[in-house]
């Protein structure tokens, strides 16, 4: 008997995948594992339907507090982001291997199947994951794999090949068949491609969001909000100490209704491939803007400027899936260091759409009022005038040689 793992969303790429596993791959035992990392609870259900129906043995893994504890956390703490995108998708997809892995283990299965089509980043996430972890499993990736013809080579899958082969097989596809958008959902963020998304000119219709407002029906009056840090990690909203579940999700749903967390990049995908990206990351944005701003006032400027290159390595490592990279570890070693000042409050202004820092304070703040104020005595500012004359001598050398010709 030999079984095989299939990472199962239940949308229509994997569900295709089930009947392929056993007519075409020959399993005879087809596990399917969903893992929860805050999709539509409708999603879920669909997943668990759907596989019931398809007769395959399925785990639904409620991984909700461990991806915001062990994948967003550290996201902050990195300032993670990715030419501007937060990396909502791409810190999820580690944790959804691993919990594929983890079954594998347990039932003792002989391979894994997954749903990544060969273009796009999780391809490479996903089966870094199994492969580091459980090297002698084999992976299959039927959608990159493409449709066996009669004549036996293979050819892509079109969306409406799968949806009559779904059919064909029993899968009840309602209103799939005008699905334009593909999406992604999980707590830290909502990334919408499909149709004419992907393109660099087209302006994106109001429609494609869900998370966030359009700037014109959000409320005329800001929300003022005010959000606690303790080791670089949020842990109050307005002074109320919060599970981070609960936390993330009272961000997301104040900072949507403000219009804050729309990002709309021009990516660059591993393969090379530049691809307009659309994403709704309210709690994400909002927690990032907040945990820099903390930063700023606890850090010295060499650290800052020093922590911007190992965030930008960080967020590269994160979007890449190399999770477990030893480099990924490194960084964090200083990373963590780090945050064990950026503790304190930052208070944000959500209001039309932008989250603006409106004041901070930590006991760990490099400010001093009396140093930095207009007013202050304490700084002997004729001691300025040696240090000015100074400043800038070798570019004023340079410049006088340039001139001694004239
Ligand atoms: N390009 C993003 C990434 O690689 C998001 C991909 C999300 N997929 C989707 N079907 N919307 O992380």
């Amino acid at each position: 008997m030999s079984t095989v793992v299939l990472v199962y969303s239940g949308g229509l790429d994997t569900s295709v995948c089930i009947p392929l596993m056993r007519d075409e791959y020959g399993f005879s035992r087809v596990v399917t594992v969903t893992v929860d990392v805050g999709q539509p609870a409708e999603d879920i259900r669909q997943a668990e339907e759907r596989a019931h129906t398809l007769g395959t043995e399925h785990t639904t893994v409620d991984a909700k507090a461990e991806f915001i504890e062990q994948y967003c956390w550290p996201a902050v703490q990195a300032n993670g982001d990715y030419q501007g995108y937060p990396i909502s998708t791409a810190i999820a997809r580690p944790l959804i291997a691993l919990k594929a892995v983890e079954v594998a283990k347990q039932i003792g299965a002989d391979a894994y199947a997954h749903g990544c089509t060969g273009k796009g980043n999780d391809q490479f996430r996903i089966e870094y994951i199994m492969r580091t972890l459980t090297p002698d499993l084999a992976i299959i990736a039927p959608m990159r794999e493409g449709r066996k013809m009669p004549d036996g080579s293979r050819s892509p899958w079109t969306r409406t090949e799968e949806i009559d082969y779904a059919e064909a097989h029993g899968i009840s596809v309602p209103q799939t068949r005008d699905k334009i958008w593909s999406i992604d959902e999980n707590l830290w963020g909502r990334s919408i491609e499909g149709g004419h998304l992907e393109e660099p000119d087209y302006s994106p219709p109001e429609e494609i969001f869900q998370w966030t407002r359009g700037i014109a029906d959000t409320p005329a009056a800001p929300a003022n909000v005010e959000i606690g840090f303790e080791n670089g990690v949020p842990v109050t909203i307005n002074g109320e100490a919060l599970s981070p579940l609960d936390l993330v999700s009272r961000i997301h749903a104040l900072a949507g209704e403000h219009g804050v967390g729309r990002v709309d990049v021009m990516e660059d995908r591993m393969l090379g491939l530049k691809v307009r990206e659309n994403y709704e990351c309210p709690a994400a944005v909002t927690l990032l803007t907040a945990h820099r701003a903390l930063e700023a006032l606890v850090c010295t400027q060499a650290e800052l400027k020093f922590k911007s290159l190992v965030d930008r390595e960080w967020g590269e490592m994160a979007y890449k899936g190399l999770w477990y990279d030893p480099l990924k570890e490194d960084l964090e070693a200083f990373i963590l260091r780090i945050q064990e000042r950026v503790c304190g409050t930052v208070r944000l202004r959500l209001w039309r759409g932008s989250c603006i820092v409106v004041g901070r304070r930590s006991d760990w703040a490099l400010y001093n009022e009396d140093l930095a104020s207009f007013d202050s005595k304490t700084f002997d500012q004729s001691e300025s005038v040696g240090i000015v004359k100074t400043h800038g001598m070798q570019s004023r050398m340079y410049w006088a040689l340039r001139n001694r010709s004239k």
